[in-house]
């Protein structure tokens, strides 16, 4: 795999060729998850739940994304890396730019933030100026208070067609991913089908242009888990040998199954 950039991804899309997600933390694990052949790298907040402890994303900070963002670029992956802009780090302008510029100058080729309409000219804002963003839709556990809980999203038809215009118009205001999480598998394969821009799944179904998942859940490391996650350690003996049968899973369209879908 030779290095990866957005024009990968979107010829990918066009394509239809499945390309894969993984979140990675720390140096060692980014060059596993870029030797398993995953596309992409994504230094997700969920590092607050998988390797702080807590139980949501809420407390994690600016600086611990930009610790990590850092670690995983001493590994030279040649996955493009993600790295999410943590909880109210993106609330005004000023701030929206200061930290996805620590971000990208900790070694991110595109940040992420949760949230749909509202982010719109945040999202222009970073665009224009060069740092480019993929927005997060669906189950955003950043509110988790908000949902009272990690519900799945979009179950209603007024929920499904607001998020369907999120979408929209933040790949209008200039984002170039949006991940989807826990959604209807119709909803995220009628959003995957609209957009030009591709659409990572996350328990939202086989329809998507791409899966990620957690790390620390795909290796059967996690106490609980969502009905979307399946344990890729399961029958390999090593961990590199399960990475490498999550990307062939969602390659082949093996991953994910019914079983692991929303209706
Ligand atoms: O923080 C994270 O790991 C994420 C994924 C669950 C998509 O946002």
């Amino acid at each position: 795999m030779g290095k990866i950039t957005i024009s990968t991804l979107d010829k990918m899309k066009a394509a239809g060729e499945k390309f894969v997600c993984i979140t990675a933390y720390d140096a060692t694990f980014a060059r596993l998850v870029s030797d398993a052949g995953a596309e992409t790298i994504l230094v997700g907040d969920s590092l607050g739940m998988v390797l702080q402890g807590y139980d949501s994303t809420i407390p994690v900070t600016i600086d611990d994304m930009a610790y990590h963002t850092a670690c995983v670029m001493r590994a030279r992956p040649q996955s493009l890396v993600i790295a999410d802009m943590p909880f109210m780090s993106y609330t005004t302008p000023e701030q929206t730019m200061a930290h996805a510029t620590e971000l990208m100058q900790a070694g991110a080729q595109m940040v992420k933030m949760e949230g749909g309409t509202w982010l719109s000219d945040s999202i222009s804002m970073l665009v224009e100026r060069g740092i480019p963003v993929c927005a997060h839709l669906g189950l955003t556990p950043q509110s988790v208070n908000a949902f009272g809980g990690y519900r799945v999203q979009g179950r209603t038809p007024k929920e499904a067609k607001s998020i369907l215009a999120d979408a929209v118009e933040i790949q209008d205001a200039g984002a170039s991913l949006l991940v989807l999480e826990c959604v209807p598998a119709p909803l995220a394969t009628d959003i995957s089908a609209k957009l030009d821009i591709p659409v990572i799944g996350i328990g939202a179904g086989a329809g998507t242009d791409a899966q990620v998942l957690v790390l620390h859940d795909m290796l059967g490391l996690s106490e609980h888990t969502a009905r979307f996650v399946e344990n890729f350690m399961e029958g390999q003996p090593t961990i590199q040998g399960a990475l490498k049968r999550f990307v062939e899973a969602v390659k082949s369209g093996e991953y994910p199954r019914e079983e692991h879908t929303y209706t």
